[in-house]
């Protein structure tokens, strides 16, 4: 079980010297879906929950659209806990110090999928080479004793990794359209699980 006392006051990288809040996720303790984004921008900073700002809004009205989910029945959080400054994209080394915080919660939540959404989560939830523009709709069998990928014969938790909203939100309807395909592979293992 992670400590989320622990977790709320970590110092395993710089980026606690410049944020104000820990982004820990928000949701039911047991979820059937883990919603897993890069990192905090300046809001969830500010407020302490992940995906409130336009990226969130148009994910949730997508997998409302598309899979019949609201945002109260998943966990929500980031591969990253704290704001890069900037919205910078968390470094190597940020995304490495990190990795026992999402590993634990995809442990200790046990979900039975996990959404990546965008590059960073996807490589480093799935350790996926390419980057999503590849690995979109791409189905996965996860350890939950360490959140690594594993022989997929033995599924435990699914993954499956779509485009981040953001990406989205500039990319305009193509990425939506993208989005939109992914999701319903999402409703399908959910129906299956
Ligand atoms: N983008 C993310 O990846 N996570 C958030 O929490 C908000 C925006």
């Amino acid at each position: 079980m992670i400590d989320v006392d622990e977790l709320r006051s970590c110092t395993r990288c710089a980026l606690s010297t410049t944020r104000q809040r820990v982004v820990i996720g928000s949701g039911p303790q047991h979820p059937r879906l883990m919603i897993v984004g890069e990192a905090p921008g300046r809001y969830e900073d500010e407020g302490g929950e992940p995906f409130v700002g336009r990226s969130g809004r148009l994910l949730f009205q997508l997998m409302r659209e598309e899979v019949g989910v609201e945002r109260e029945e998943c966990f929500v959080t980031n591969v990253v806990k704290c704001r890069p400054p900037g919205n910078r994209t968390p470094t190597r080394r940020e995304i490495l110090a990190c990795h026992d915080w999402i590993a634990g919660q995809v442990h200790d939540y046990a979900p039975a999928v996990v959404l990546a959404l965008g590059n960073v989560a996807a490589r480093a939830l799935f350790d996926f080479r390419d980057g999503v523009g590849v690995t979109h709709g791409r189905v996965v069998a996860l350890d939950l004793r360490d959140g690594t990928e594993r022989d997929p014969s033995a599924p435990l938790t699914r993954g499956l990794a779509t485009y981040h909203p953001a990406a989205a939100l500039r990319g305009g309807s193509s990425v939506v359209d993208v989005m939109r395909d992914d999701l319903r592979i999402l409703k399908r293992l959910l129906e299956d699980a």
